[in-house]
Order: structure tokens, then C-alpha cells, then sequence
């Protein structure tokens, strides 16, 4: 019997439902293409179904989830709910339970008219950060005290791990390796003002002599993000925060041409992880078969190459990459004139015109 992986699908809120579904035939195409067999379970989780339910993410859903080999996500917010409650509830509450302490983020530009940046070449920009997903500001360590008074007191602990720490730049070393580029880890963080992060440069000194095949840099993060608009070839592998790592990789998915295009797994190795395009729910866009799918197609593709079906994602990466140097794809914007479902379209008919690549 074909090899079948099965995937917990949140499609979510706004956007997220139409681009995960043509993700999601995206991967139906790549496993009859390449001999597996896909079965999503969908969870309705979101802000409708908290609206209707009051329910946010069960522990018997949970229970559930955790059972697949993987998860693809949508997107999760909603201006009519709360800020930050679902998003805490639903994708933080995996990233911690699940113990995901990897967010890895590749940056690529696959078309020299995708970035924003005059005079850069795909060979300029073609690296992957290893943002740090389980600490940091988002642990949730926080309080207000004399709450609405002018007395007021906010407070959020930023907290890092000797473990936590350590197994993120570990991960981002041997991806480093891996990936025999430049054999390069850049370091970010700002321990000159906060100190604390001087576990961070500490731990980054103490593996990185594990690994003297690999030159080490490192770079405050306010440097880094004036760094990455100069001169982005200057990166092969990053490692840095939850926090910083979450703002850099933004600014990154400009450089390769905008959020809909940037990529993102969610990962603990050999454990259930989770895949989900960079961008949120943009409920401006939603319901009207606007929004660009490929971001949630290129986190498909992630998660075949986690579930170790290599070849398949790089089918289905082949054939983006194909479409965006024809520039037949969007780059920035929802403005291309082409719908969700096109896109789709498209990538399945590369990924047809391509065939199954040896
Ligand atoms: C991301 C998002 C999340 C984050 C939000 C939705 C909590 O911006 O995945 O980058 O800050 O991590
Ligand atoms: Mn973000």
C-alpha cells in the first residue's frame, strides 16, 4: 500500500481557508505525482467557531491533532474577537504544547522582480532563519497592576533557557552544514542592551566549537535589519529569538517578494510539526478568491520535505519557482489580477508540464 501521511489541517480565519484549500490540492497533486497518499483531517477551529461554540482549541482536539504526522495551517485572528486570544489559544498553544522549538524560515528569491531591492539576483538572497519558538516575551509571563489607573503597571518577562537556547543555535549549526552554502551561522540578538541575551552569545561561542567547519557571525538585531536591505547576500544561515525573529523574518519576506510568498515550518525533529505561511488572516481580503496562495503551497512543500518526501516538494518548489521567473505569478500585493484559484491552477499545471523530476 502507498505510504500515506496524515495531515490535521486548521484552514482558520480571513484568508486561511481559501489558501489552504489550494494547498491542499496542491499535495494531492504531488502525492498522486509521486506515489503517497495524503489524508487531511480538518478542525474547524477559528473564530467562527468560537463565535458559534465558544470554543477555542479542546484538549480532545488537541489529543487529536498531536496524533498526526503533521499539521498545515491557514491563518488565525479576527478583528470581531479579542487580540491575541485566538492567536495564543490556537497557533502559540501548538507551538508550546507541542514543544515546536524551531520556526524555520526560508528566504528566497526566486525572480530578480519580486524584491523591492534594486540590483538584486536570486543569487542575493537565498537564506533561511532559525527563529527560536518556544521563550522569549511569548512564554506569556506577564501582569498589569492598577489596571486602567494612571498608576498603571505593565509587565512582560522576556525569558531565555540555558536549554532552550541552546538547542536553537545546535539545530541552526547543523543546518548550516546541511545546507554547505557558505558554511555561514549569523547570530542575532541585542545583548549589548539586553543583557540577558548574553546567554544567547555565551551558548552561540560554546556549540559553535563543535562545529569549526562553520564561520560564525553575529550581528545586533538593529544592525541586522539595515544589513538586510544593504547587502542580503551576507547571509546563509541566521539564528536568533522568538521576538526578533518574528519582526526580521518580515522584513525578510519583503526582500523575496512579499508575504505571500513567504513560508514557515513549525518544527520539534521526529515529532509532529506544524507548517503555515508567514502571513495572517487579512480579513480585508477574505471571501473573495483574492489572496495569494503560494505562500501556503511553499508550506506545503516544507512539510513533504519534513515527512521525507524530498522530491515531491521539490516539485512542487520547482514549479513556483518556474512560474515566478515567467512572471506569472503575483508579486507583492493582492493586485495581479489573478484569483486564489488561478494560482492554484497554475502550480498544478507547472507541476504537470514538469513531471516528476528524477
Ligand atoms: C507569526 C505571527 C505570530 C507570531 C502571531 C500571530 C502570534 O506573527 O507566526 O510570525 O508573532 O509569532
Ligand atoms: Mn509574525
Amino acid at each position: 500500500m502507498a505510504r500515506t501521511h496524515r495531515i490535521a489541517v486548521i484552514a482558520g480565519d480571513g484568508i486561511g481557508p481559501e489558501v489552504v484549500r489550494e494547498g491542499l490540492r496542491v499535495l494531492e497533486r504531488a502525492a498522486a505525482a509521486h506515489g503517497f497518499r495524503i489524508e487531511p483531517t480538518r478542525y474547524p477551529f477559528g473564530a467562527e467557531h468560537f463565535l458559534k461554540t465558544n470554543e477555542i482549541f479542546p484538549d480532545s482536539a488537541f489529543t487529536e491533532v498531536r496524533g498526526h504526522d503533521a499539521i498545515l495551517l491557514g491563518a488565525i485572528g479576527d478583528p470581531r474577537i479579542e487580540v491575541g486570544l485566538l492567536e495564543f489559544g490556537i497557533i502559540a498553544k501548538m507551538r508550546f504544547e507541542l514543544d515546536l522549538y524551531v520556526n524555520l524560515r526560508p528566504v528566497k528569491l526566486y525572480a530578480e522582480h519580486l524584491s523591492p531591492l534594486k540590483d538584486t539576483t536570486p543569487d542575493d538572497v537565498d537564506f533561511v532563519v532559525v527563529r527560536e519558538n518556544t521563550e522569549d516575551a511569548y512564554a506569556g509571563m506577564r501582569g498589569f497592576f492598577k489596571r486602567g489607573t494612571p498608576d498603571e503597571v505593565a509587565t512582560q518577562e522576556i525569558i531565555f533557557t540555558r536549554k532552550g537556547v541552546e538547542r536553537a543555535v545546535r539545530y541552526a549549526f547543523e543546518l548550516a552544514r546541511k545546507r554547505n552554502r557558505a558554511k555561514k551561522l549569523t547570530l542575532i540578538d541585542k545583548a549589548n542592551a539586553v543583557r540577558a541575551m548574553d546567554l544567547w552569545t555565551r551558548t552561540f561561542a560554546e556549540v559553535g566549537a563543535e562545529y569549526p567547519d562553520i564561520a560564525r557571525d553575529h550581528q545586533y538585531i538593529d544592525a541586522a535589519c539595515m544589513y538586510l536591505v544593504r547587502d542580503p547576500r551576507q547571509y546563509d544561515t541566521v539564528v536568533t529569538s522568538n521576538m526578533f525573529g518574528d519582526i526580521f523574518t518580515d522584513l525578510a519576506a519583503m526582500i523575496q517578494g512579499g508575504l505571500g510568498i513567504a513560508a514557515s515550518g513549525n518544527i520539534h525533529p521526529g515529532r509532529v510539526s506544524l507548517f503555515e505561511p508567514i502571513h495572517g488572516s487579512a480579513p480585508k481580503y477574505a471571501n473573495q478568491n483574492v489572496a495569494n496562495p503560494i505562500a501556503t503551497i511553499m508550506a506545503a512543500s516544507m512539510m513533504l520535505e519534513y515527512l521525507g518526501e524530498p522530491r515531491a516538494a521539490r516539485h512542487i518548489e520547482n514549479s513556483v519557482a518556474g512560474l515566478n521567473q515567467s512572471k506569472r505569478l503575483p508579486s507583492l500585493g493582492t493586485d495581479s489580477g489573478l484569483s486564489t484559484t488561478q494560482i492554484g491552477d497554475l502550480v498544478i499545471e507547472a507541476m504537470e508540464k514538469a513531471g516528476v523530476p528524477a
